[in-house]
């Protein structure tokens, strides 16, 4: 097992000391990190103490580290799961065959197209998420983002490692470009319109750990089957990092879900004009935002009919998410019916993987929605809350700009316009949660419209102090 090097410069497991060439260059291109997070991380919070987890390790059992921690400070690093002894590639036309450790000539721009765009998600989500620690609800939620953060910086020093390390001079010089495009900008905006939505308030911040978190982690899972395989292991060891930040989208809906039954209760009333007088999210607000949040992640995945992902699975750069768990893994004469504008369509499976992903990560998302509605259940109200149909408010593919309802019936477009703000928030839902995004920073409190988590970081109690603001 690897053990993670601290005593250099870059912290890591790659044995970077000794390629000189490589560290010098990851040197060289560590100082503009620490330029960008300082102009587009966190704003403000760079002399607070966080009590924040570092990798010490990369097996599954106690790999991190807690303890009080000044963001700049973080040991940002490069870490890949351990190899997998005799890996042979799971998929494609070159099943069976031995992974790759160099990149093979024929697949090195589209790789780099894949490594760019992951890559290029990962401080974006920080961009976003930039302003979100001046409203926090609570200490406990504050030391919450800003390690979701840390670890999407971590993230990109991931594909940075991989661009610098495999790629050339191509790769430094996108390895720069990381850093010049920023979310939102008019001129150099992120890669994927999902990375250039703002987050400026915590119920999306929720719902974006939810939705787009989790379209991280189906991404990882499937370049994790690569036959590239320092892409691979990154991505292995990415994915447990990622399962947090999942955490804190699914428990704070779920916490959202049991305040505002609370509030139901102590008002006797599922009026939401009542709710929100009293502070809290009533749930049709709540499904508004699960629609939009969820709408905009199912994009992510690209079009239902896609030439590109059928070559990067034949050609073993991209599989589906836990591929093994699959029968035929070359898809050479499979075919699948797939639901399109014009009707239901035959098309061959290797050219509707797109489709296949967004179906198991609809099937994943729907895991949450289960004990929410478990919750509003039990509490004896009849509302549940659903995912919107994955043809509603498409901009990519079959089904871009055509009106289609959130139970997934294709509509008259005159309806569809005047029904929108029902089925996303409208100005006003958004003016009265930003009415809500107010900061508590008392240990232990917690802002009106969240309950109290269950449990408090690594054992602590939920009233520690999770973040020294100095
Ligand atoms: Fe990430
Ligand atoms: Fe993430």
């Amino acid at each position: 097992m690897s053990s993670i090097n601290y005593a250099e410069k870059i912290p890591n497991n790659v044995n970077l000391v000794s390629d000189r060439t490589l560290q010098r260059a990851l040197e060289h291109w560590q100082p503009h990190f620490l330029q960008w997070w300082h102009e587009m991380g966190p704003s403000d919070f760079e002399a607070s103490d966080v009590y924040l987890r570092t990798a010490v390790s990369v097996d599954a059992q106690g790999w991190a580290q807690y303890g009080a921690v000044k963001m700049p400070d973080y040991r940002w690093g490069i870490f890949l799961a351990d190899p997998v002894q005799d890996r042979k590639i799971g998929f494609g036309d070159q099943m069976g065959q031995p992974v790759w450790q160099q990149i093979p000539g024929e697949y090195r721009s589209t790789l780099r197209r894949l490594i760019v765009t992951q890559g290029d998600t990962e401080p974006a989500s920080v961009e976003q998420q930039r302003l979100l620690g001046h409203t926090c609800p609570s200490l406990y939620d504050l030391r919450n983002l800003f390690q979701v953060n840390v670890e999407e910086g971590r993230h990109l020093w991931a594909m940075v490692y991989l661009l610098h390390a495999h790629f050339g001079r191509d790769g430094r010089e996108e390895a720069e470009e990381l850093l010049a495009r920023h979310s939102g900008d008019a001129d150099k905006p992120r890669i994927l319109t999902t990375f250039n939505e703002p987050v400026t308030d915590w119920l999306s911040f929720f719902c974006f750990t939810y939705f787009t978190d989790r379209d991280g982690k189906y991404q990882l899972k499937s370049l994790a089957e690569s036959a590239f395989d320092p892409l691979s292991r990154t991505c292995r060891f990415m994915l447990t990092e990622e399962a947090h930040h999942m955490f804190v989208g699914e428990t704070g809906i779920g916490r959202v879900v049991k305040r505002t039954l609370e509030v139901m209760k102590e008002l006797g009333t599922d009026d939401p004009a009542k709710i929100r007088a009293h502070g809290a999210v009533d749930l049709p607000l709540l499904q508004k935002y699960l629609n939009f949040w969820c709408s905009s992640s199912l994009d992510l995945f690209g079009s239902e009919i896609s030439s590109n992902s059928a070559a990067n699975f034949a050609h073993g750069l991209k599989g589906r998410p836990d591929e093994s768990q699959y029968e035929d893994h070359v898809l050479r004469d499979k075919n699948m019916k797939l639901r399109m504008p014009e009707g239901v369509q035959d098309v061959p499976m290797l050219n509707a993987l797109n489709e296949i992903m967004r179906e198991s990560y609809l099937k994943d998302c729907e895991i949450g929605l289960k004990r929410w509605n478990r919750a509003i259940e039990r509490a004896g109200h009849a509302f549940r809350l659903t995912l919107p149909a994955p043809q509603f408010r498409r901009s990519i593919g079959a089904w871009t700009g055509l009106p289609v309802d959130p139970t997934g019936n294709l509509i008259d477009k005159k309806i569809f316009e005047n029904q929108l703000a029902d089925w996303i928030p409208s100005e006003a839902d958004k003016a009265f949660v930003r009415s809500l995004m107010r900061k508590v920073i008392e240990p232990g409190k917690m802002a009106s419209w969240v309950a109290p988590p269950e449990r408090g970081i690594n054992n602590l109690p939920v009233e520690y102090e999770y973040v020294k603001l100095h």
